[in-house]
């Protein structure tokens, strides 16, 4: 994809009425596994078209699913938990992150084959040792660049259930040996260090699954082949935290945002947005011990208002781990310290994200420091504007246009181009609300 640069801001009046925002990547990356894993066939409304959730749908038609399209809905016919074709080419995860830790859950357990996943620069750089130790523990043989990144290849096996203690709070590796679970002998168990978002547990549990929570453990206890039943994608709640964003910091706006998911390991960035005084209804689910088979959806009503700073806790961290760069931006118009801690997992991102966004901010004039698993924002001088490197991460391109509005002079994205990894429609939208 060649690169566009795009000025937006500052935005000349308030942003008013409503959007709906795309499909939730999360979810469609999983929608588009457990169809291709199950025996029968699964219609998906609302499946995001993403570079990243097309790369799944490519990553599972390679593997011997059929995936078509039905107006707005796509059709995945599975394999079955075995039936995995090899494919003759290795697969192509791009962008996309979950793939390459969530499909070699899946994989991991195909005996006698072997499949190498590969995907652009970003991705090489990103850790897979997370998932190779678990997959390896239950018995798949997995080699990767340095034993640490892509490509991989993994040589599928006779899985056993294990017990394995993550030792970060990491969804996609959660997910991965869940998967792998459901091939093994016996039950497996992962325990977390604090909860991620539950999308895997609860369709594997909508599609006939024995999976359980109790405590900071999940259990999965291989039964039978998952059931094909419909499935639903609601929008994108870190997609709508732009939006959210942007009516808090520019004056006088307010904005109707349509049904986004609300299930409560999504919701961290509203509860850390309200605590620092932002006005944001919406029914979000209250958290849970029970694991629940549905994913619940809520309209968002925002307004701007003033914030003040607040400290996020490490154990709030993975419940908005994909929108703590817009926590920064906040802190930046917020009275007082917003002061992030016990997110080193953000270096692991599509890009080093304490680096990026301390970089990208500073060079607006925000007064953000990095520390090593956070950052500390001293808040109230908003921004000036300028330029913002976007390097290649799709979160980073979208915060500079918000940024962009919300700032004196304006900000120019080196590299928009990167949203379309998870919002192809980003300026669109944004140009509408503007107009
Ligand atoms: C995701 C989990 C998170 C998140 C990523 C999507 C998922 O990553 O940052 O954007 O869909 O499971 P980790 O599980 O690695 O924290």
């Amino acid at each position: 994809m060649s690169r566009v640069d795009e000025r937006f801001g500052p935005a000349t009046r308030p942003l008013r009425g409503s959007l709906a925002v795309p499909g939730d990547k999360s979810i469609s990356h999983r929608a588009a596994l457990l169809g291709a894993m199950s025996e029968g066939t699964v219609r998906i409304e609302g499946y995001l078209r993403s570079a990243d959730t097309l790369a799944t749908l490519e990553a599972v038609s390679a593997l011997g699913a059929h995936v078509s399209r039905e107006r707005d809905a796509v059709i995945v016919e599975g394999v079955g938990l075995r039936g995995v074709r090899e494919p003759r080419a290795p697969i192509d995860v791009r962008n996309a992150g979950t793939l390459l830790r969530l499909l070699p859950g899946w994989l991991a357990g195909q005996e006698e084959r072997s499949f190498t996943l590969d995907g652009d620069a970003s991705i090489r750089r990103r850790p897979v040792d997370r998932i190779i130790a678990p997959l390896e523990q239950m018995g798949a043989t997995i080699s990767a660049a340095g034993g640490r990144t892509a490509p991989l290849t993994v040589y599928g096996g006779k899985l056993r259930g294990i017990r394995y203690t993550l030792p970060m709070a990491s969804a996609q590796v959660k997910s991965a040996v869940l998967l792998a679970g459901l091939l093994a002998e016996g039950p497996t168990v992962v325990a977390e260090p604090a909860p991620s978002r539950d999308h895997t547990e609860r369709m594997l549990l909508a599609m006939g699954a024995q999976v359980r929570r109790h405590g900071g453990r999940v259990t999965i206890t291989p039964a039978g082949p998952l059931q094909a039943r419909d499935l639903f994608v609601p929008g994108d709640p870190s997609s709508a935290a732009f939006w959210v964003a942007a009516a808090l910091l520019v004056p006088g706006s307010a904005l109707h945002i349509r049904p986004v998911a609300a299930n409560w390991t999504r919701c961290g960035f509203i509860a850390i947005a309200r605590r620092m005084g932002a006005a944001i209804e919406g029914e979000l689910e209250q958290p849970s011990a029970q694991l629940r088979a549905s994913e619940p959806a809520s309209a968002l009503e925002v307004a701007h208002g003033p914030l003040h700073g607040t400290t996020v806790a490490p154990g709030e961290v993975p419940l908005a781990i994909d929108e703590l760069p817009l926590v920064a931006l906040l802190g930046c118009f917020a009275e007082g310290e917003t002061v992030v801690t016990g997110a080193a997992e953000l270096r692991v991102k599509e890009s080093d994200r304490i680096a990026t966004v301390v970089e990208g901010l500073r060079a607006l004039g925000g007064e953000i420091e990095g520390t090593e698993d956070g950052f500390v924002v001293r808040g109230g001088g908003g921004l000036r504007g300028g330029v913002l490197a976007a390097h290649g991460d799709h979160r980073l391109a979208m915060l500079g246009a918000i940024a962009g509005l919300a700032s004196r002079e304006g900000v120019e994205v080196i590299g928009m181009e990167a949203a379309a990894v998870s919002y192809p429609g980003f300026a669109t939208d944004l140009a509408r609300l503007t107009r």
